[in-house]
């Protein structure tokens, strides 16, 4: 294969149907995680009316737990799907050993260089490119395990001592942070820690499926990785 890619043969069926639907349910569950989360962290000074009519905050709550469940349920399902789906459904699990390769860094600082507008075209991948790959790793997948950890953590203090919330999670990981509202600020920081990659993730999947001359942002809905006409 030459090195930018060019000699690649297309189209290519990239992303399988349950890479996919993990994506959007993914995206939609982080939304909702976000919204919620922001408001559990800043609740509204005040909700009008008689106290015991309303229930913001207990549906504000509820909403976060609802798709917490479906995040970490659709995670594990998609660690499944790494070891029997196909070898880009792969990528975002790779530890990154392929940082003691010295031809991974030459393909990454390439990609880089075309991000910062220092190169014209970006090389060709039919999966994620090399910086896509570490931040899918680094940023995507260690976040959200990071927010599972300590989402479990707090929630188990609601579940108490003897549940399976408290003994899997709370029991150590408080400890390990100092105490619940520290676990509180990391899980808060760990929200906007996720919040960036999303906004770099935009960025990059609409910037690349204009210049880039492959489909992009088609190839997560429709699945095929094909030469722009
Ligand atoms: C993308 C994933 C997630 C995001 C962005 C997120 C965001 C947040 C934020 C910003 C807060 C407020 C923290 C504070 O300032 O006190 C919060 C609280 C909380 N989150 Fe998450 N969260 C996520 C995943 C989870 C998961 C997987 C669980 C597991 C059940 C979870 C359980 C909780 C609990 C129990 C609280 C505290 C609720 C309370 O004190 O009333 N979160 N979350
Ligand atoms: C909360 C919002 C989002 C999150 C957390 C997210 C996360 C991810 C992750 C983790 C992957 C890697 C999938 C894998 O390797 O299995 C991915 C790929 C992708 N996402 Fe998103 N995504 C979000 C929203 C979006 C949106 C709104 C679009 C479309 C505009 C989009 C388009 C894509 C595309 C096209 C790919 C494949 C990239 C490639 O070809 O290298 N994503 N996304």
């Amino acid at each position: 294969m030459s090195i930018d890619g060019r000699d690649l043969k297309f189209p290519k069926y990239v992303w399988e149907a349950p890479v996919r639907i993990w994506h959007w349910v993914m995206a939609l569950a982080m939304v909702v995680l976000c919204v919620t989360g922001y408001f559990i962290g800043s609740p509204l000074p005040s909700v009008p009316g008689e106290a015991s009519d309303s229930y913001l905050m207990g549906y504000m709550r509820f909403a976060h737990f609802a798709a917490a469940y479906v995040f970490t349920v659709m995670l594990l399902m998609r660690a499944y799907w790494a070891i029997v789906g196909n070898k880009f459904s792969r990528e975002m699990f790779l530890v990154p050993l392929y940082v003691f390769q010295p031809s991974w860094w030459r393909s990454f600082f390439r990609v880089l260089g075309h991000y910062l507008f220092i190169r014209r075209e970006n090389d060709w991948h039919y999966g994620h490119n090399q910086l896509a790959m570490a931040a899918m790793f680094g940023m995507y997948l260690l976040g959200s395990v990071f927010m599972i950890v300590t989402g479990f953590a707090l929630y188990g203090e609601g579940t108490g001592m003897g549940s399976w919330q408290h003994s899997l999670f709370s029991s150590w990981v408080i400890p390990l942070f100092g105490q619940s509202q520290d676990v509180h600020t990391y899980h808060h920081l760990g929200m906007w820690y996720l919040v960036w990659f999303t906004i770099v993730h935009l960025y990059f999947v609409i910037r690349e499926d204009i210049t880039s001359g492959l489909t992009v942002v088609s190839s997560m809905i429709g699945g095929w990785r094909d030469i722009k006409n």
